[in-house]
Formats: structure tokens, C-alpha cells, sequence
């Protein structure tokens, strides 16, 4: 996989992220998890509430992991079982000094996963976060308590460039080897009124 084609020059870990499909199914390395839940934890947020929870399972702990596969949608199990970690993320949606709405909560968690996520790049490692979980079978299976609401969940590990072996492998290479795309800025920054292109983006 090439380095994102940004139009500008960004971070080098901004044009290294991306999310593939074929991870080699290897463990990932304590410290380098740990790293990674680490720049999670300094990201910003609203009163620096840090609403944000994390549920963890490594390939090496098989039955914590096989019981976290089960909780994917059926098109993710596939491709994210060779993961090195899985996660599951969660966030709570009330202040918890006052019980109150926390209307930026998943903008905070959102926040918290891209740290992760660039944090993971940095050590070599790929990420690929999915919304695709059954959310209801998360909140059964480990006791999430009312207040709390389970999200997404993210798949971490190294990615595999091996030439695909066999019908799921080249499916996935396939997915993967698609043309990178993204809108651009003049759709996305405006000035003074809603649609007016910033005139400083192109
Ligand atoms: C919150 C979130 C949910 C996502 N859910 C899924 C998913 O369930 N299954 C999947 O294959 N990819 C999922 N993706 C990956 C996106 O499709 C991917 O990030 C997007 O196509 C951009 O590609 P890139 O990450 O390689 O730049 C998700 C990404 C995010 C951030």
C-alpha cells in the first residue's frame, strides 16, 4: 500500500494510516499496546472527562479473543480474526462530576481511537476500527453497566503484504487495493456561510 496522496504534506503517520484487511495473525507486543492506550489516554476532551473505555483482548489469550470475534458483525469476523488485539470501545454519556448530558462524548471518544490510531502507525502497527458489532451482545456478554454505552470495536496488528493465498486472502487484497479517495477540503472548509469555500483551500 502506497502513502495516503494527500494534496498537502501532513504527519508522516497521517499518510502512513490506513485500514487494511490482511493482518498477519501474530501477536502484537505488550509494550506497543500499551503504548498506543497510552496516547489514547492524552487526547483532549470536554472537560477533560476522558469518556472514553477500552475492553481488550490479544490473540494469545484465545478464548477472551474468540468471545470478542463473536461479537462482530459476521463481515468483519472474517478478515479482523487475524488481528494481533481486538478492542472493544465504549464511552459514557453523561458528565460524570454531574450526571448531565455529554453531548461531545463520541466526538471525545472519536478523538481518543485516532491517537490510538496514529500511535499504532507509528510503531508499525495497523489499525482498522469497525462499527460493524452487535452492540446489545457486548453489553450482555461483559456486563457493560447502564450508564455506559458500547460503540465500535478495533482491530490492531500487522499488516500482511504477502502475495494472497487462497479465496478469502484475495477477496481482502482486492478490498484493499481499491483507489484511496477523499473528499476535497473546498467541500469540507467553508467562511462566512455555510458551502462558501475557505479562500485559502483548493
Ligand atoms: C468508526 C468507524 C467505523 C468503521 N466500520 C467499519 C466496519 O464495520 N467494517 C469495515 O470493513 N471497515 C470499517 N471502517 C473502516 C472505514 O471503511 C475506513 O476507515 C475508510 O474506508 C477509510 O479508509 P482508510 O481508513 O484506509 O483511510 C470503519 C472506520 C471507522 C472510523
Amino acid at each position: 500500500m502506497p502513502t495516503n496522496p494527500t494534496d498537502h504534506p501532513v504527519l508522516e503517520v497521517i499518510s502512513q494510516r490506513w485500514s487494511p484487511y490482511r493482518f498477519v495473525p501474530k501477536e502484537v507486543e505488550e509494550e506497543k499496546l500499551v503504548q498506543c492506550f497510552e496516547a489514547a489516554r492524552w487526547a483532549a476532551s470536554s472537560f477533560n472527562e476522558q469518556p472514553w473505555f477500552w475492553i481488550v483482548a490479544r490473540r494469545q489469550d484465545s478464548e477472551k479473543f474468540e468471545k470478542m470475534v463473536g461479537c462482530l458483525m459476521e463481515a468483519n469476523q472474517g478478515w479482523a480474526r487475524n488481528a494481533g488485539a481486538l478492542i472493544l470501545t465504549a464511552m459514557r454519556p453523561t458528565f460524570s462530576r454531574n450526571n448531565k448530558p455529554n453531548r461531545v462524548a463520541l466526538h471525545d471518544l472519536g478523538q481518543a481511537a485516532a491517537h490510538f490510531a496514529l500511535q499504532a502507525t507509528q510503531l508499525g502497527l495497523q489499525v482498522h476500527q469497525m462499527a460493524g458489532v452487535n452492540l446489545s451482545q457486548v453489553r450482555q456478554e461483559y456486563g457493560i453497566p447502564d450508564d455506559i454505552e458500547p460503540q465500535t470495536a478495533i482491530a490492531v496488528g500487522y499488516r500482511d503484504s504477502s502475495k494472497p493465498d487462497g479465496e478469502l486472502a484475495e477477496k481482502l487484497d482486492e478490498r484493499e487495493s481499491g483507489p484511496r479517495q477523499r473528499k476535497k477540503l473546498s467541500e469540507q472548509v467553508f467562511s462566512e456561510k455555510w458551502g462558501n469555500q475557505a479562500e485559502f483551500v483548493s
